[in-house]
């Protein structure tokens, strides 16, 4: 293999640019050129593609989003628009591509490695969601789980100095993780939230109404993490503050969760997988993804599959009373 490519795809993550660090120093390493191409599989269709070197992504690991930029493909989704990708690869005479990317960009290497045996491809799973099955865990998401137990901290602060006095203290945060739940259950765990509502958690919102009660009884405060993911997510508090008759303290993090500094923990994962993304296509490798799982880096096969299960499960029974569905 002499000639190779990378691309970030889809939602940005924070840790991506140590991963387009990794294949860039690995590549160097085994004396292996490398392209980057901006703005995904679109700037791919467009030929926006240019030399990489360690030069280039020297001080990358620290930045948040993406130094290749991003995009969402509908023109990578036709037929014509994958061909004209391909064509676009060897007129470069690139024979690797590394897609970085969540479950729709991944989805798309798959499709591509199967277009041309002479190119081949493997995916490197990133989002803030963690739903990419086959992976622990995803470039980004513990970058997200630090903004949000951050935010729940200072929320925390202002609840519990409110405590004794006569006004009970609601607050409910949202956030991000498309139909998982992963963010909040970690962030609510390590943040301290009263109660967790995830979208993989059955139960009903008379029962959740019930349990806030409880929780006020108890310590006059409440604070509660949901996903984005449950139903009616974007009613939820004006539902809440309907059925108890009291104010609920709303935040939503929105897009502050997508960015800002990776944690050390995001950097490594990166730097790991995007090693091991090279030295598989070194070995001819096509068609995989690269996944953690415990302490080791493999390659899975790209599947279709795109909810990711990981540890989940061990997670939402850790503290039954504080997670709930509706
Ligand atoms: O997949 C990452 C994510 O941030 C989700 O958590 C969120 O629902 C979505 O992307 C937002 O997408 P967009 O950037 O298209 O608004």
């Amino acid at each position: 293999m002499k000639r190779i490519a990378v691309l970030t795809s889809g939602g940005d993550a924070p840790g991506m640019n140590a991963a387009i660090n990794a294949v860039v120093n690995k590549a160097d390493d085994l004396g292996i050129e490398v392209f980057g191409i901006s703005r995904g599989y679109q700037g791919l269709i467009n030929n926006e593609i240019y030399p990489l070197n360690t030069k280039k992504v020297q001080g990358i690991c620290r930045k948040g989003g993406t130094v290749l930029e991003t995009a969402r493909s509908q023109e990578f989704r036709t037929k014509e628009g994958r061909k004209k990708a391909v064509e676009v690869l060897k007129s470069h005479k690139i024979e690797g591509l590394v897609v970085i990317g969540g479950n729709g960009s991944l989805n798309g290497a798959k499709v591509l490695s199967k277009m041309d045996s002479e190119i081949k491809v493997i995916g490197i799973p990133a989002s803030i969601d963690n739903d990419i099955s086959g992976s622990d865990f995803s470039i980004g998401f513990n970058t997200a789980c630090d903004v949000v137990t951050k935010a729940l901290d200072n929320i925390k602060d202002t609840a519990l100095s409110f405590h004794t006095s006569n006004e009970a203290r609601i607050f409910a945060v949202e956030t991000m993780g498309r139909e998982r739940g992963w963010i909040s259950i970690l962030a609510g765990i390590a943040g301290e939230a009263d109660l967790v509502i995830v979208p993989e958690k059955r139960s009903s919102f008379a029962k959740v109404v019930n349990r806030i009660k409880e929780i006020i009884k108890a310590k006059n405060d409440c604070v509660i993490l949901f996903s984005e993911g449950i139903t009616n997510a974007d009613n939820f508090v004006d539902q809440l503050e309907a059925k108890l008759g009291h104010r609920v303290r709303s935040t939503l993090l929105g897009f502050q969760q997508r960015g800002g500094v990776p944690t050390i923990t995001d950097r490594i994962l990166a730097l790991r997988m995007g090693v091991k993304a090279v030295e598989s296509l070194k070995a001819g490798e096509s068609a995989k993804m690269i996944a953690i799982k415990g302490d080791s880096v493999k390659t899975e096969l790209l599947e279709n599959n795109d909810i990711g299960t990981g540890s989940y499960d061990y997670y939402l029974d850790m503290f039954k009373h504080k997670v709930m569905g509706l």
